[in-house]
């Protein structure tokens, strides 16, 4: 067969190589410990909504979630018994939940595993074994839902205020005008009809200012309601056969007109239109928003990333957290608790802010929260840790693969009782602004605001009014 001997060494050089690659390839699959028979001791941990942690009353804990039933998994299709004991509290406090897990991984010989998927980082890569991705999800932001604007002012919205500030000025100096025209009139009459003046004249100068004044008032007054009269449309007449006085006045009507039927046709919907406050969407609005802080999550992998930026909306972010340290929380009760209070928004994954908005809306029977728009944050894919150089990643890392296909951990996931149902929560309910219910009483609320105001300010005016005319008959 072999024609030269040389060819021949050849051969049997490359297939002994062979062979040696193949058994170290199996030599490597064999190091790669069958886990029957074994125990494991996996840590476990709050974190809502998929692994939930319930303290009992006498001190006994209760852990379920989509990690148990998952470990639960394993054990039966690899025939290991399994424990899990809950991460230690003291770490917690002193690195925050995620990096307490960790530590407790690499560090204590008892543990084996943590009973959860995580994100993975370089650095989490370099300290310990990860399997295939056990779970895949975007991420959102947990915020207050925007209130509405108080619509009491909204009678204001349809003209700006140097549109206001106009009018008022306007209606003065048409006014003024009037007054101006009326009196220069009376006095050409009065110099016409001389009689009328002797009688003014004779009177003392303090008393004849006086009577001047109070007729020019009264000029005013008449004239003044007369201009509001027409620009509120109630009409009204002003006799006066001067041709400037009607110039005057037919410009003021004309102007009124264009003024009135501007204002009436927006403030309908104006005042019917309830108006939200701006609602934060993204990491960049919330940046922007004065009302709203965020919270970070400093053991988490986006926490992480936040408060190590050193540019972009992450530092923005990241500085506005570091002013205020109370911000920055490591642990999961903490951070919901401080979210319950609707000053903040957290970054989290897509489930957590269902559940939170859920779980909310079960306890206060209105949609205070939302859950924003998919962030442009690349979404992330969870593993499953172990010790380095574990000897059951591998097969554990296989078995996941199968997991993740047969789709079970989304059904997990999905079916915790830590999601409550809250549909009204997440239907964009925006109120049609062309709806054919009558207009309600608390769109018309500044119009009786108004009215009461005036009535208040003409009963006080009555009454001063009163005391003043008391008071002179005393004298
Ligand atoms: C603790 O309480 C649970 C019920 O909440 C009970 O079943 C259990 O026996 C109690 N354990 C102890 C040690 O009292
Ligand atoms: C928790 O960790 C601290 C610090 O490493 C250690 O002193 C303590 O014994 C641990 N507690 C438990 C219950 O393991
Ligand atoms: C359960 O886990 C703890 C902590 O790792 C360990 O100390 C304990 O021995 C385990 N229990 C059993 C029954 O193996």
């Amino acid at each position: 067969m072999c024609k030269a001997a040389v060819t021949c060494k050849n051969k049997r050089l490359i297939s002994i190589t062979f062979l040696a690659i193949l058994f170290s390839i199996l030599g490597e699959f064999s190091t790669d410990a069958d886990p029957e028979g074994r125990h494991f001791n996996y840590i476990a941990f709050h974190n809502p909504p998929y692994d939930t942690v319930i303290r009992g009353p006498n001190g006994t804990v209760t852990i379920f979630g989509a990690s148990h039933n998952l470990v639960e998994w394993l054990s039966v299709k690899f025939k290991f018994t399994y424990n899990t004991s809950l991460v230690n509290q003291t770490l917690v406090e002193k690195y925050g939940t995620h990096e307490a897990l960790f530590y407790q991984l690499v560090n204590d010989k008892n543990v084996d595993g943590i009973a959860c998927s995580f994100y993975l980082t370089m650095d989490r890569v370099e300290k310990m074994d990860f399997t295939s991705f056990t779970w895949n999800e975007g991420f959102n932001l947990v915020v207050p839902r925007p209130e509405e604007e108080s619509r009491l002012f909204a009678f204001i919205g349809p003209f700006q205020p140097s549109v206001w500030m106009m009018i008022f000025i306007s209606l003065f100096v048409v006014v003024v005008l009037m007054t101006l025209f009326t009196w220069v009139y009376n006095s050409q009459r009065r110099n016409n009809v001389s009689d009328a003046t002797v009688e003014i004249d004779q009177i003392d100068d303090h008393r004849r200012s006086n009577a001047i004044s109070k007729i020019l008032f009264d000029i005013f007054s008449t004239h003044m309601i007369y201009a509001i009269n027409i620009l509120t449309n109630q009409g009204g007449r002003e006799a006066f056969n001067r041709a400037s006085f009607r110039i005057l006045i037919g410009v003021w009507v004309l102007c009124a007109m264009v003024l009135v039927n501007s204002y009436t046709g927006i403030v309908t919907s104006s005042l019917t239109t309830p108006k939200l406050k701006p609602s934060i969407d993204s990491l960049e609005e919330l940046a922007a928003s004065k009302q709203i802080a965020v919270l970070i999550r400093f053991d988490t992998s986006l926490g992480e990333q936040i408060l190590k930026a050193t540019s972009g909306v992450y530092k923005v972010l990241g500085d506005q957290a570091r002013r205020n340290p109370d911000q920055i929380v490591g642990d999961p009760f903490k951070l919901s608790a401080k979210l319950e209070t609707g000053r903040y928004a957290f970054p989290f994954v897509r489930t957590y802010s269902i559940s939170f908005v859920g779980s909310q809306y079960k306890k206060d029977k209105k949609c205070r929260f939302k859950s924003s728009k998919p962030l442009s944050v690349s979404s992330g894919y969870y593993s499953w840790l172990y010790k380095k150089n574990s000897m059951y990643t591998k097969s554990h890392s296989r078995a996941l693969m199968d997991l993740w296909e047969s789709g079970l951990m989304r059904y997990w996931i999905n079916t915790q009782p830590t999601i409550p149902k809250a549909d009204q929560c997440f239907a964009d309910n925006k109120r049609r602004i062309s709806r054919l219910s009558p207009i309600q009483l608390s769109d018309l609320t500044s119009a009786f605001l108004i009215l009461g105001i005036g009535v208040g300010l003409a009963t006080l005016s009555f009454l001063l009014e009163l005391i003043h005319s008391k008071l002179k008959r005393y004298k």
